[in-house]
């Protein structure tokens, strides 16, 4: 009968390479995906580099300072093409150095996060072409722009602050 020679330092070595290997297999992917939120070059990544600053984590904003809350109303402003024109002309997305296919992703990243209800169903998402076309054209006055659809909006009945 052969007898198993004791062979300990090879499988010893073998067996840790193995696991060293599954451990780093796991430290490859787990991260990836818990971090998922915020890793390189997705929209909510970008949100924190670019906008977060002004708009917070949550996207209500500073109102008091004049920067206001997108929760539950960002999706109003596409029901009339002025609106959906104006949250892509406002100076922050007009000047971030993201470039159109990044912003539209963005766009259509925070309509997810915080529009609700606001977002009229059936609603086409901002494609890299229309943000494009948007972003070439500067509207004169963005104050007055905008509070000329938030005023269409509240005869509409939906009210944004
Ligand atoms: C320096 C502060 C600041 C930064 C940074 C900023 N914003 Fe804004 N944002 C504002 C202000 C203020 C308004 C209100 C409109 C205006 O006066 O320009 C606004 C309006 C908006 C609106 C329309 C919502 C509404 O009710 O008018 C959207 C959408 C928006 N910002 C997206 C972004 C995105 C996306 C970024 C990052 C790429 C960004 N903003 C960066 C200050 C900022």
């Amino acid at each position: 009968m052969r007898h198993w020679r004791p062979d300990p330092l090879p499988g010893v070595t073998r067996l840790a390479s193995a696991l060293l290997l599954g451990t780093a297999a796991l430290l490859a992917t787990v991260p990836a995906s818990a971090a998922q939120p915020a890793s390189a070059g997705t929209p909510a990544l970008n949100y924190r580099l670019h906008c977060m600053g002004c708009h917070l984590d949550d996207g209500s904003g500073m109102p008091q300072r004049g920067i206001p809350s997108m929760k539950g109303v960002l999706g109003h402003f596409l029901r009339l093409p002025q609106g959906r024109a104006l949250i892509v002309q406002v100076p922050g997305v007009m000047n971030t150095p993201l470039n159109d296919r990044q912003v539209a992703q963005l766009m259509n990243w925070m309509l997810g996060q915080w529009a609700g209800d606001s977002l009229p169903p059936g609603t086409p998402p901002y494609s890299e072409a229309e943000v494009r076309q948007l972003r070439s054209h500067r509207p004169s006055d963005v104050a007055r722009t905008r509070g000329d659809v938030v005023q269409q909006l509240r005869q509409m009945g939906y009210v944004i602050e």
